[in-house]
């Protein structure tokens, strides 16, 4: 079917359906066949899932395979219409949804908290993302904070590699971002330069377990200390890791604490939805003790329309996305996770001593299920427009310019993907020595940011990127 209000076929890679299907500028008079749409779209997801199939592509895609995909698919269209927060009505949320929080705790060594108070037990809620999740820890923060010590200009502390969701946070919610930067020799934050920025309007101190740049695990013990000496939060986001480093540690590697063990640890944000192997639109947020969860939780006793009360940002959210989280975690229990990780990793440390024996190229940090890799000879993002011509996608990184795979189980699927990688990369580097002195398409993109004046340009660019995606 043509697209009838489309006259322009050039290519847009955002907008590669134009001229293939129909557009809708308005909703169509009649509806249409069920049949025929549901062709139209898998065509669209078919051909959508081929990419990553590949194994080429770094992240985004994390779940362990077709049945699984399609077990979840099943229990999705149970729940789907349900809503999470209508408990009178579909009391099986509360099941499942305290069951994946208490679940993830379990996983997160929640336990450990009462050994250190036993008045304290960890809890939490779910939420639709990571997003969601450091948002809400950040909002527990600023309340707690006004109404308990009365700070008014409210702060937090964080790594320059901690998730923009802080920045998000401080935006809307009035806080105050304070960046640490990061860099040689290890990456990781350093806990004398947050200490020298705790004031008395700090609120939080934040790490990442790992950061998404590098897949680094912050030095947690050393940020407990600090959140216990000066009284305030502190915060391990664990969206991308929370799923991952507690069975990579499990399997004998060296993996920093970074969860309730410690005891100055308040909040840590898990995404289900990444290493959790749940469909898209989950994750949970953990706290301490109960204290610190009331902060977040909203309600309005008399909204006309009734006593309303939400845990959450969110206010309706579909039951199939609860359901599913639950049933991945109960299908794959430990073993399955441990299965995963182990396989991943198995890929994981192929690519990672494949790089280093690169000589060009230089690994940042001690990394477990990411490979990140810079280099002080040849431009890097020349080695990322030779990969793109291989199909790959990897994650480009900037301050400094670098570059990062991250393992999830597309890899696993495809036989010696690592050799592949490796292969594709020296040829990279090859095809960048042969460029130098001339400037790589991925710098046109990435080789702005870092002052004021270009990320001011950066900004209209992704403001004018944001109003095309929403074009029809
Ligand atoms: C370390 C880290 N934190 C937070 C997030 C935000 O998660 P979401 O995209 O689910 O909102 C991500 C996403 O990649 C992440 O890697």
């Amino acid at each position: 079917m043509t697209d009838e209000h489309s006259t322009d076929q050039a290519a847009d890679p955002f907008k590669p359906y134009k001229g293939r299907f129909q557009s809708y500028p308005g909703l169509p008079k009649q509806g249409r066949d069920h049949q025929e749409i549901l062709r139209e779209l898998s065509v669209i997801s078919e051909e959508e899932n081929a990419r990553w199939k590949t194994g080429r592509v770094s992240g985004t895609f994390y779940h362990a395979g077709d049945a699984h995909r399609a077990f979840l698919n099943d229990i999705f269209s149970l729940f789907s219409h349900v809503n999470v927060i209508q408990a009178d009505l579909c009391p099986s949320m509360s099941k499942f949804e305290s069951e994946i929080v208490a679940m993830t705790a379990s996983i997160l060594n929640g336990d450990a908290v009462k050994a250190v108070n036993p008045e304290e037990e960890v809890c939490g809620t779910v939420t639709s993302g990571g997003t969601e999740s450091i948002l809400m820890a950040m909002k527990v923060y600023r309340d707690r904070a006004f109404y308990e010590k009365n700070i008014t200009q409210p702060e937090i502390i964080k790594p320059k590699t901690a998730h923009p969701a802080f920045l998000k946070a401080g935006q809307y919610f009035g806080i105050k971002v304070v960046e640490i930067p990061t860099g040689q020799p290890d990456f990781l934050v350093d806990p004398a330069a947050v200490e020298a920025h705790i004031n008395d309007n700090t609120i939080a101190i934040v790490g990442s377990a790992g950061n998404y740049p590098y897949g680094l695990v912050d030095p947690f013990d050393r940020l407990s200390d600090l959140a216990l000496k000066y009284d305030v939060g502190l915060h391990a986001d664990g969206c991308l890791g929370g799923f991952i480093l507690p069975w990579i540690e499990k399997l004998g590697y060296p993996v920093p604490v970074f969860d309730f063990r410690l005891p100055g640890l308040t909040s840590m944000s898990a995404d289900t939805h990444k290493y959790g192997f749940g469909l898209k639109g989950t994750s949970v947020i953990l706290y301490r003790n109960k204290e610190l969860r009331r902060y977040q939780y909203f309600d309005v006793p008399d909204f006309p329309g009734g006593i309303y009360a939400s845990p959450s940002a969110s206010g309706s959210r579909s039951g199939g996305l609860t359901a599913s989280t639950w049933a991945s975690m109960v299908s794959l229990g430990e073993a399955g996770y441990m299965d995963a990780a182990k396989s991943m990793m198995a890929v994981a440390d192929a690519i990672r001593a494949g790089i280093e024996a690169i000589p060009e190229l230089i690994l940042i940090g001690d990394s477990t299920f990411i490979i990140s890799f810079r280099s002080d000879e040849i431009d890097v993002f020349h080695v990322n427009d030779f990969m793109k011509t291989k199909g790959w996608r990897f994650n480009v990184l900037q301050l400094p310019p670098a570059l990062h795979f991250c393992v999830t189980m597309p890899q696993v699927q495809v036989p010696d993907i690592a050799g592949h990688l490796i292969e594709d990369v020296k040829a990279g580097v090859a095809y960048a020595k042969s460029k130098a002195g001339t400037v790589a398409e991925t710098t046109a993109l990435y080789g702005m940011a870092g002052s004021a004046e270009t990320n001011q340009m950066m900004s209209e660019l992704l403001s004018a990127y944001l109003d095309h995606f929403y074009t029809v």
